[in-house]
């Protein structure tokens, strides 16, 4: 049983033997919290674990004779503002002409076997009923007749709880949602580090940390997308909590555009963490009869350090989010033609570039921007989903032919979103763009269509199937490359434009959900940019995302180290590109290039027609050996191991679920002169009693994780001959395989 209920204390006690979450009904009606962690026994009375109040002179009571029973300092499951708590709730409603003080008190509960899905949203699911168990508690306002439903779901084997509210209006006037978080979840102290994911193009989701204090603090977007800025992911460790130990909780939002989460320390230093949709100038107007429905957010608890947190994330994204079809079919290696051609292309040099990539073993052929439209750089077409016949004379039809001739898989580009003022579509509907009647502010030379509208939606969805099927598409490139301005949609109501954001989101999730249920074999890679949207929203269409324009390999340690923390690293579109790079201009040995590439979804993005002969000898050998390795990089535990915020040495690995075999990456960015000390890596996640192969030695996995893999020796200015590495931007991998059959004594 992974949910009890205990009706005669209302207390409900979630857990599967890893974690526990336990609340209860308090004396008002409202929910109390009363425990996050590692699992407890169950038991039929918690509420010893209730917070003692102590009345204080200063805060305010729900009863009279009771002054120790004060909302101020309660931990509560989904507080409201207006009766004696002060922090930031988790919902905010109201009836217009009327004080706007919710009280939604318990009504009921449900268990269901099982996860419902969210109507319209993408959310984690299961395959089998027996996957995860889900409690459903009813609250009412009477005043406002409104029924509030908090979703809790716990999953079978994992140490995982999903949460989303959902509101009905059951009255006869319109409800005002001004909030209406996906979770709150009061922590009992604030001893613990902020640990986020923020940056900006080109430099996405570096690990950020900072100490909680009293205040409020907050990642959030208000862009339209999750954004490159602020991944919507949040960890709240312990101070002493590594990679491997200690104490974490990290919380994923299950959305792809405006998001808050937020940590409000009080003056008792207690921590309120809320997760949901941006409340600023969002307004939702929901009818008599309606339901709004929050995004989810994930819930993690750990007690093994950061690895244990982020295999958890990994484990559920791989098995419960992305879409069923690709949680065991291997994603092929792509080359994608931007960075070798930008919009400069035309039939011969694509297919050209083709052929030389099939000999080296790729496997798909990606056409990036500018095969439509007019479109010869970024001023003009988007929106108009025909193919140039300017660059591709013989239509899109007789290229996918030559490419499959070569064996290949062909992909497309496209940014269905998107309106250049410069094409057809813009011409013929001005009204599409989003915008007011008399501003629009341009981002890359492009408007935003208005994706709140189901016409505009049903219209992208005709061009792209109508593609799909003719040039029987296997990939698709999903970019999205600015952000959203003037949010207002020129066809809802002025009070509506406060839905505008949601809407928007909605109709982009609705095209993602036709497309891939009427092409499920379609693989689907988002991409914002680079990397402004990677996120769960997103992932559970895309089981890929283009990690970040930056294919720096030195820049890529941190990129992908941060966006390990939640996301597989099979999840991360990772591609070697040519040097001096274009990004960052900086020239890293192929090798290196490669090293940091496999530990995602590995690709190119470069002109193979100039490499040199022995550039392709080795490309090869990388093909070969991604292709001996994907599926461990697919289905494996992934350990960070050396941390590129803190060292000048990143290291990680991914070893199999049976702990048979293993990939480590080493990567040190700067050569250290002079280098003698014996250098070890100290290894994770290995069998300590199984004998493992690597680099040509025999070791214990118990050696391996205490005594350490010898990292081969380092150039250090007189051991030349002997050195088996040296230079900046140096890396190894190592692939380590467990022999069954040796005895200790063998060895
Ligand atoms: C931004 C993407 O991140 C790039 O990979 C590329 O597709 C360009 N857009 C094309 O305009």
């Amino acid at each position: 049983m992974m949910i009890h209920t205990n009706l005669k204390n209302k207390q409900f006690h979630l857990t599967n033997g890893q974690v526990s979450y336990i609340f209860n009904v308090m004396k008002n009606g409202h929910l109390g919290h009363l425990y996050y962690g590692n699992a407890l026994r169950h038991r039929n009375d918690f509420s010893h674990l209730q917070t003692v109040d102590v009345p204080t002179a200063a805060s305010c009571h729900v009863y009279e004779d009771d002054p120790a029973f004060s909302l101020e300092t309660l931990r509560q499951e989904y507080p409201a503002y207006g009766n004696s708590d002060f922090r930031e709730p988790a919902i905010h409603v109201g009836i217009e002409n009327a004080p706007n003080v919710p009280n939604f008190t318990y009504d009921s509960y449900k268990i269901l076997k099982g996860k419902p899905s969210l109507k319209g949203l993408p959310s984690t699911y299961i395959n089998e009923a027996y996957e995860a168990s889900t409690l459903q508690i009813i609250l009412k306002d009477e005043f406002l007749h409104v029924e509030l439903a908090l979703n809790y779901t716990i999953f079978q084997d994992k140490p995982v709880i999903t949460r989303s509210a959902s509101i009905k209006n059951n009255g006869t006037e319109k409800l005002i949602i001004e909030r209406l978080m996906g979770a709150s979840l009061d922590l009992p102290d604030k001893d613990f580090i902020f640990t986020h994911l923020a940056g900006t193009w080109s430099r996405e989701r570096h690990v950020k940390e900072r100490k909680l204090e009293m205040g409020i603090q907050a990642i959030s977007s208000l862009r339209g997308a999750s954004s490159h800025h602020h991944n919507p992911f949040l960890a709240l460790k312990r101070p002493f909590t590594t990679e491997h130990t200690g104490e974490v909780y990290g919380f994923n939002f299950v959305y792809s555009s405006n998001f808050i989460m937020q940590v409000e320390v009080d003056h008792y230093d207690t921590a309120r963490l809320t997760a949901g949709i941006h409340p600023f100038g969002f307004k939702w107007n929901l009818k008599p009869h309606e339901v709004f429905q929050s995004p989810e957010v994930v819930m993690v608890y750990s007690d093994q350090g950061l690895n244990g947190m982020s295999q958890a994330f990994h484990n559920l994204y791989r098995e419960h989010l992305i879409p069923n079809h690709w949680r065991k079919e291997e994603r092929p290696i792509l080359i994608n033609n931007w960075e070798a051609t930008y919009f400069d292309f035309n039939e011969e040099k694509l297919v050209n570039i083709a052929k030389s990539a099939s000999e080296l073993g790729i496997e798909l052929f990606v056409l990036d921007d500018g095969w439509f439209g007019k479109r010869n750089d970024d001023t003009s077409s988007l929106g108009d989903w025909h193919v140039d016949l300017n660059k591709l004379p013989n239509g899109l039809e007789s290229l996918t032919k030559e490419i499959s001739e070569l064996g290949m898989k062909f992909g497309l580009w496209f940014e269905p979103e998107m309106i250049s003022p410069n094409s057809d579509l813009y011409r013929e509907h001005p009204d599409w763009a989003v915008g007011t009647p008399h501003q629009h502010t341009l981002g890359r030379n492009q408007l935003v269509l208005d994706f709140s509208r189901p016409e505009i939606v049903d219209y992208l969805y005709e061009k792209m199937a109508e593609i799909i099927k003719r040039t029987n598409l296997s990939y698709i490139k999903w970019d999205m490359n600015r952000n959203i301005t003037e949010a207002f949609s020129q066809k809802l109501a002025l009070n509506q434009q406060g839905e505008f954001f949601h809407r928007y989101i909605l109709g982009v999730y609705n095209l993602y959900e036709r497309l891939t249920n009427e092409f499920p074999n379609v693989l689907f890679e988002s991409c914002a940019g680079g990397g402004g949207r990677f996120d769960p929203g997103m992932m559970y269409y895309a089981p890929q995302a283009w990690t970040s324009d930056d294919t720096d390999a030195i820049e890529r340690l941190k990129i992908q180290y941060g966006t390990s923390f939640a996301y597989p690293v099979y999840s991360m579109g990772s591609h070697v590109s040519a040097v001096p790079n274009h990004q960052t201009l900086r020239t890293t040995p192929l090798s290196t290039r490669a090293n940091t590439a496999y530990f995602g979804t590995f690709g190119y993005e470069l002109d193979p027609l100039k490499l040199s002969e022995d550039e392709r000898l080795e490309i090869k050998e990388q093909i070969s050996f991604y292709k001996k390795h994907r599926g461990l990089i697919r289905d494996g535990l992934f350990y960070q191991l050396l941390s590129p915020f803190s060292e000048n040495e990143t290291a990680w690995m991914v070893v199999s679920q049976d702990q048979s075999e293993a990939l480590v990456g080493y990567y040190k960015v700067l050569a250290t002169p002079n280098s003698l000390k014996q250098q070890t890596l100290q290894l994770s996640g290995l069998n300590e009693a199984k004998a493992y192969q690597v680099a040509g030695r025999i070791y214990y996995g118990d050696e391996l994780m205490q005594a350490g893999l010898q990292l081969p020796t380092e150039f250090n200015g007189v051991n030349s001959s002997s050195a088996k590495r040296g230079g900046d931007f140096q890396s190894n991998v190592f692939y380590i395989k467990s022999i069954e059959d040796l005895h200790f004594n063998d060895l």
